[in-house]
């Protein structure tokens, strides 16, 4: 996510705007600028890098001026560079906005603009907002604001300026954070607390579809139809690391409440809003490309390999095309067979891993069409693949991850809908129905999510196990790797998944008296077998914790706990079941005290082999 200030009073708002922007370098960004009105017209200065090199760039010719806007980007559309890099203007420079989220119909929009003779600096969706406004200004900055709200659709966080009103700057948001703070004779305006807390802590934390007319002695806040709001102000007691936390204690439990917006996002102009089926303009294959492939090779690290074994079902049963999983370091070493039918997918957060690059490399070099699944535009494995497909989670802080896995699945899952529909696999009304699910997604997360206590009780209960075993059949087993790693990985608990079915074949002999183990049962399929191993463990005292669909009857008699998720289909599933392991994890971390964010061992990205 992008990180905006806005400063309108009767200091020098560059000041400000470097200064609000450090605060929030923690989110991540590739890029950062500034826009001052500097009295006669506005100022645009940025550049990509770190915020660093734009102060050295205007460091002995600061814009001057006591209205002003700021922005780090962190890029979606468009690879990191200057041209776009934000503050975005139209070709006059007197609209200029600053944004954070993704403009759906930014695409239509800008070809229309191109029609009627616009030219557009760069390939963001961003510039389109600023190119509108000059489209449609009649002489009311706030009307126009508001025309061209009704044009776009898409998640945002705005503010905008124009060098006609250079008394305002408009502000407002849709799924995306924004705050106005509240000075004396002076107003903020941030995408996040931090970089606020220094100059106010009175603040007004808009809702969607709020707009805010913010002066220097008066902040107007309305709905887009005109009619006022009055906002409740929220006094901001925290220091400045809750503040870049958002007030939670650590950024995974951040991210993890992140998940609903992050998935979302990344279903964004993929999911048609009729949900007939999926789109991904940035792919537009043919079903003779895809007849072509006789086989996927999935090939990842880590949490990345964990939703490539979900992809790989996916993949399989939606689009019935043969998947092989591996892991990086394995698949480059091993002369694996790959051809021109091939195709490879490589998975990566970070879009840095080494393991992956040079698998995605090999891969290449053998032939095989490549696309990459990555959270990082521009990264190197985004510029080394053939073709990219952005999940848009936001910047992942802490080293364990969460929303990267959520927003991973929830991509493999529409990968496997457009390929399935391509190859004629899969029935129109089958991907219509999954289509409706993953709609229903962010809603369930939410829903989740304000019903965790009992995962947090256990996690207090049993966080001192020495052993802890996930056990799963199908999509629950492959979810069961990922709640594995979670679990060892920041509580340092010895965890372990396993295919339910093959307990037997040895692991068994470590079940004992009072040892945990989490069963995943929501796979219909393949329930009646789970439960047989359920009845395996517990026939050897273990203590087992069930995580089963809302309506299950059944497994309360065979378990002793239950963590339910949401009823769904089963291949929405694992993107439910996810998240209760998550919690389970992080709250097994604090009960034993350990280093949530930045556990022992452990790099967010392993650049090195
Ligand atoms: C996941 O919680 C770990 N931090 C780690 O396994 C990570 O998933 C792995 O290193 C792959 O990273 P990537 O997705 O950035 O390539």
């Amino acid at each position: 996510m992008c990180g905006i200030v806005g400063y309108i009073g009767d200091q020098e708002a560059a000041g400000f705007l470097l200064d609000g922007l450090e605060k929030l370098e923690y989110r991540g960004y590739d890029s950062a600028g500034i826009a001052v009105f500097n009295g006669t017209n506005i100022r645009v200065e940025k550049c990509v890098g770190r915020l660093e090199e734009l102060k050295q760039k205007i460091a002995h010719d600061m814009p001057g001026g006591a209205m002003g806007i700021g922005h780090t980007r962190w890029a979606t559309h468009g690879r990191p560079s200057d041209r776009n890099s934000h503050p975005h203007a139209d070709e006059s420079g007197n609209f200029v906005v600053v944004h954070n989220g993704i403009i759906e119909n930014y695409l239509r929009l800008k070809e229309e603009l191109i029609d009627k003779g616009h030219h557009f600096a760069s390939e963001t969706d961003t510039e389109v907002v600023a190119h509108l406004m000059a489209e449609h200004y009649n002489g009311d900055f706030e009307a126009t604001v508001k025309k061209v709200l009704s044009i776009i659709s898409g998640s945002y966080s705005l503010v905008f300026m124009c060098a006609h009103e250079p008394d305002k700057l408009i502000c407002t948001k849709q799924d995306n954070p924004l705050v106005i703070g509240l000075g004396e004779g002076e107003n903020f305006i941030a995408s996040d607390i931090p970089a606020i807390i220094n100059h106010t802590r009175k603040t007004y934390i808009l809702s969607d579809g709020e707009l805010a007319i913010v002066k220097k002695d008066s902040v107007w806040v309305q709905n887009r139809d005109g009619v006022p709001i009055s906002k409740k102000v929220f006094e901001v007691h925290w220091d400045a690391e809750a503040a870049e936390k958002g007030g939670f204690d650590h950024f995974m439990i951040k991210e993890i409440n992140e998940q609903p917006r992050a998935v979302r996002d990344t279903m964004t102009g993929r999911v048609a809003k009729d949900e007939t089926g999926i789109v991904f303009e940035e792919l537009n294959w043919t079903a003779d490309e895809m007849s072509a492939i006789n086989k996927i090779f999935i090939v990842a690290c880590g949490t990345a390999y964990h939703a490539g074994v979900v992809g790989k079902y996916y993949l399989e049963q939606l689009a019935r095309i043969p998947v092989e999983v591996d892991i990086a370091s394995e698949f480059r070493y091993r002369s694996p067979l790959v051809d021109e039918n091939t195709l490879a997918i490589v998975i990566s957060q970070s879009g840095e891993t080494s393991d992956t690059l040079a698998a995605l490399k090999e891969a290449k070099r053998l032939g095989a069409r490549t696309l990459a699944v990555t959270n990082v535009v521009g990264s190197s494995i985004a510029r080394e693949a053939d073709q990219v497909v952005y999940t848009y989670a936001g910047p992942e802080i802490a080293v364990a991850s969460t929303k990267a896995y959520t927003t991973q699945l929830v991509t493999m899952l529409m990968l496997a809908i457009y390929v399935g529909e391509l190859r004629g696999a899969l029935p129109a009304e089958r991907a219509q129905e999954l289509c409706r699910g993953l709609h229903r997604l962010p809603e369930q997360i939410e829903d989740m999510l304000s019903d965790m206590d009992s995962v947090k009780t256990f996690a207090q209960k049993y966080g001192y196990s020495e052993d802890v075993f996930f056990i799963g059949r199908s999509l629950d087993y492959a979810v069961a790797l990922e709640g594995s790693l979670k679990l060892k990985e920041i509580s340092y608990i010895h965890a372990e998944a396993y295919a339910a079915g093959e307990l037997k074949h040895g692991t068994l002999a470590l079940i004992t008296e009072g040892v945990p183990v989490i069963a995943l049962a929501t796979q219909y399929d393949v329930y009646e077998k789970t439960l047989s191993n359920i009845k395996e463990v517990k026939a050897r005292d273990a203590v087992v914790i069930g995580l089963a669909l809302t309506g299950d009857e059944s497994i309360a008699k065979y378990v002793d706990h239950v963590i339910f998720i949401p009823a769904t289909d089963k291949y929405l599933a694992p993107i439910l079941a996810v998240v209760p392991l998550q919690l389970l994890a992080y709250y097994a971390a604090t009960t034993r005290g350990c280093d949530v964010d930045k556990p022992r061992n452990l790099a967010k990205s392993v650049t090195v082999e």
